[in-house]
């Protein structure tokens, strides 16, 4: 397995491109469920779940082309099968949500249940009860749900108990061949969510109010199919901005926008980071003096879940008390005992993590990667750090950044990934 060798202490300076998003990406592949005609996406990153999406439409019956320069095509001109096995399902959660499309297109669909993950219970009852509520049987047996609809989805109104990113994605997707109109309240209002009613309404959709509470669908007969661009990753952006105040630099990301990192860019300024932005551009440098802050993680607009772990090595070099209170996963502090590990005074209780930060508290040390956004914690630990981080297990980090280690070393990064010898 691969791991990743980082020399720290190294000043990052530079500008790197931002990728297309990896959440959005995911589920615009699953919109290819919806037509049987081809969808070409451009910008879909090169990731371990991109690939793994990709094997699961082929299970399907899809086929799959790799255009290059991260342009792809799908085309599902008939099904072959609705059934979403284990193996697939559990590497990568974004699976459940092919439930709604095979809904949608065959009246039926065998998904197995994601089960625990590493961050948490992640449970799928807000996009099962929305299924039952658009018309679907559902019944849970040996792991597996199955959903079966007697003629075609019916429109509702649905009312989100918690604005679920994946139920808004899984129920909105559904909808738009559901006969009749369907109203969702109080949907998530991620951007991912309004890139994805884009290339609906592109495929013929008729989605309104995609970004906001409440969206409307009226249900179409069939969908077409489409060429369209993947958003920028709004996480891998923030990451990337991180490493430069983290090593006393500056990074520019470029192909993004400010307005949908907005609350991650408020918290960089209330820490001391100089944040400058344009058109399709942001900076982050380091200030004159950092300072600590107190972060709740929150649905969009809020401080996403997705960062929390890559703040959290920031305010460990921050002097002065921090808290990070998590308040979407149960169970997303893994990171902490490997950043401890390098040297950092984190004390966690319940949902809630006191941050003791200080001047330069990281030293080089080798560290595990348990999850996708912890392996980023451990990246940008590792840059700051005196002395030489190994990381092990970064399969982790390959299902949500493509070669952050080159993008990282363009900008001055020491950083190298190995393969243990024979
Ligand atoms: C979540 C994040 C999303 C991030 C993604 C990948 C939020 C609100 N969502 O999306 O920004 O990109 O992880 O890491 O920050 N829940 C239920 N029942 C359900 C579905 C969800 O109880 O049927 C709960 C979850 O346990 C969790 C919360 O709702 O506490 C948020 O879940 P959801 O938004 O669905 O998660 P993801 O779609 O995975």
């Amino acid at each position: 397995m691969d791991y990743l060798q980082i020399e720290g202490g190294h000043r990052l300076e530079g500008v790197v491109e931002a990728g297309g998003s990896k959440n959005s990406g995911l589920i615009l592949m699953l919109c290819s469920l919806l037509t049987d005609e081809p969808v070409v996406l451009n910008r879909l990153p090169r990731l371990r779940d991109v690939t793994t999406m990709k094997d699961l439409l082929v299970s399907f019956g899809g086929a799959f082309e790799d255009l290059g320069s991260h342009k792809i095509k799908l085309q599902l001109s008939e099904l072959k099968s609705v059934e979403a096995d284990y193996d697939l399902v559990r590497t990568m959660r974004a699976s459940i949500t092919c439930l709604g499309p095979l809904l949608a297109r065959e009246g039926k669909a065998k998904v197995s249940l994601p089960g625990g993950c590493a961050i948490g219970n992640r449970p799928v009852d807000i996009h099962l009860d929305g299924m039952r509520q658009l018309g679907a049987e559902i019944h849970l047996r040996e792991g597996y749900i199955f959903a079966e609809v007697k003629s075609s989805l019916k429109g509702a109104k649905i009312i989100l108990p918690f604005p679920s990113v994946g139920a808004t994605e899984n129920l909105m997707m559904a909808a738009t061949l559901a006969e009749g109109e369907t109203i969702l309240k109080n949907c998530a209002l991620e951007p991912e969510i309004v890139d994805i009613a884009n290339m609906l309404n592109k495929m013929g959709a008729k989605i309104k109010g995609a970004g906001s509470k409440e969206i409307r669908i009226s249900g179409v007969h069939n969908l077409c199919g489409v060429e369209y661009d993947v958003m920028f990753d709004r996480i891998e952006t923030a990451t990337l901005l991180l490493a430069g105040p983290m090593t006393g630099g500056s990074v520019r990301v470029e192909k993004c926008r400010r307005n949908e990192i907005g609350a991650v860019c408020n918290i960089f300024e209330s820490c001391g980071i100089s944040i400058k932005s344009g058109d399709d551009w942001v900076e982050a440098s380091a200030g004159i003096d950092f300072k600590p802050v107190d972060i709740v993680t929150e649905p969009f607009p809020g401080c996403p879940t997705d960062v929390q772990a890559q703040l959290m090595a920031f305010l460990c070099q921050v002097p002065g008390g921090s808290t990070i209170d998590e308040r979407i996963f149960e169970n997303r502090f893994m990171h902490v005992p490997e950043l401890s590990r390098m040297g950092a005074e984190i004390y966690v209780k319940g949902s809630k993590a006191e941050i003791c930060g200080r001047k330069s508290p990281f030293h080089g040390v080798k560290v595990m990667a348990t999850d996708l956004r912890a392996s980023a914690s451990l990246v940008l630990a590792g840059l700051s750090a005196k002395g030489a981080t190994t990381i092990r297990r970064i399969y982790h980090l390959d299902r949500g950044y493509e070669q952050i280690e080159t993008k990282l070393a363009k900008i001055g990064a020491k950083i190298q990934r190995l393969s243990p010898g024979p």
